[in-house]
């Protein structure tokens, strides 16, 4: 399904609300959410109405679960640009999460140790009964999660290699693209799709096209986020800007 709204702010609030009442109801069976979760401009928004329901609307983050979708390698969890450090200053630090509950694809593994990580990483997100709620962004790739283009439709938590406008389109985070590193540990284009409902957001003029190629092009693994349109439980969530090209 596709939904389009005047601007990414009323998104955003559609968005978190749907989390928050996924929340809400697990709460009341005395159960546990599963969240799926992304860094980078698009959710930003989302996370800034997540916290605004928690501080003033009560919406309590105890008995939330959170698995983010991918991490640079190699990364520290305290330099600036890792995704623990966004995930923090963008929304863990302003909930009641309970830290243990927290889960990011570890950019300081040795290499070796990466690929059980990864089973381990997977085995995880299975023993909460996987994700009830999975938020994704689209990179100009076609990327969702760092799945770039070539991945396939079963793959799996893993390490890859980051494309070439990827690594571009970060460079204002490194200063230079020579920074950006050029691997990641990302969940797959498989693990992404046991979650039981999806939202895959975009907002912008220069999403436009990517999102066109993602909704109404060929499903092929040159765009990785074709592949959401084999799945029922996707939703597209888009501006008015992002959804120009949509037929
Ligand atoms: C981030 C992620 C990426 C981004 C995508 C869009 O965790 O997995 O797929 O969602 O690169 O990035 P922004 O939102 O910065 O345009």
């Amino acid at each position: 399904a596709v939904s389009v709204y005047e601007d990414q702010f009323v998104a955003s609030k559609a968005v978190a609300g749907r989390i928050a009442e996924i929340i809400k109801n697990k709460q009341r069976n005395g159960e546990t959410t599963v969240l799926g979760l992304a860094t980078g401009a698009t959710p930003v928004n989302v996370y800034k109405e997540l916290i605004r329901l928690h501080k003033e609307e009560g919406l309590s983050f105890k008995d939330v679960v959170t698995f983010n979708l991918d991490e640079y390698f190699p990364m520290k969890p305290d330099a600036e640009q890792s995704y623990v450090t966004f995930m923090n200053e963008k929304l863990f630090n302003h909930i009641d999460i309970d830290p243990k509950n927290i889960n990011i694809p570890d950019g300081t593994l040795n290499e070796e140790d990466v690929a059980r990580y990864c089973m381990e990483y997977e085995a995880k997100i299975n023993s909460y009964g996987g994700l009830d709620y999975q938020i994704l962004g689209i990179g100009r790739t076609g990327h969702i999660g760092f799945n770039e283009p070539g991945s396939a439709p079963n793959s799996g938590t893993r390490m890859v290699t980051l494309n070439d406008l990827t690594r571009r389109d970060a460079s204002k985070d490194f200063g230079g693209k020579e920074n950006v590193p050029t691997k990641a540990i990302t969940m797959g284009v498989g693990t992404i799709f046991k979650a039981r409902e999806i939202v895959l957001m975009a907002w912008n003029e220069k999403k436009a096209s990517i999102v066109k190629k993602a909704v109404e092009g060929e499903i092929s693994s040159d765009v990785p986020a074709t592949y959401l349109q084999l799945s029922s439980n996707v939703e597209f969530v888009l501006d008015t800007e992002a959804a120009s090209q949509l037929t």
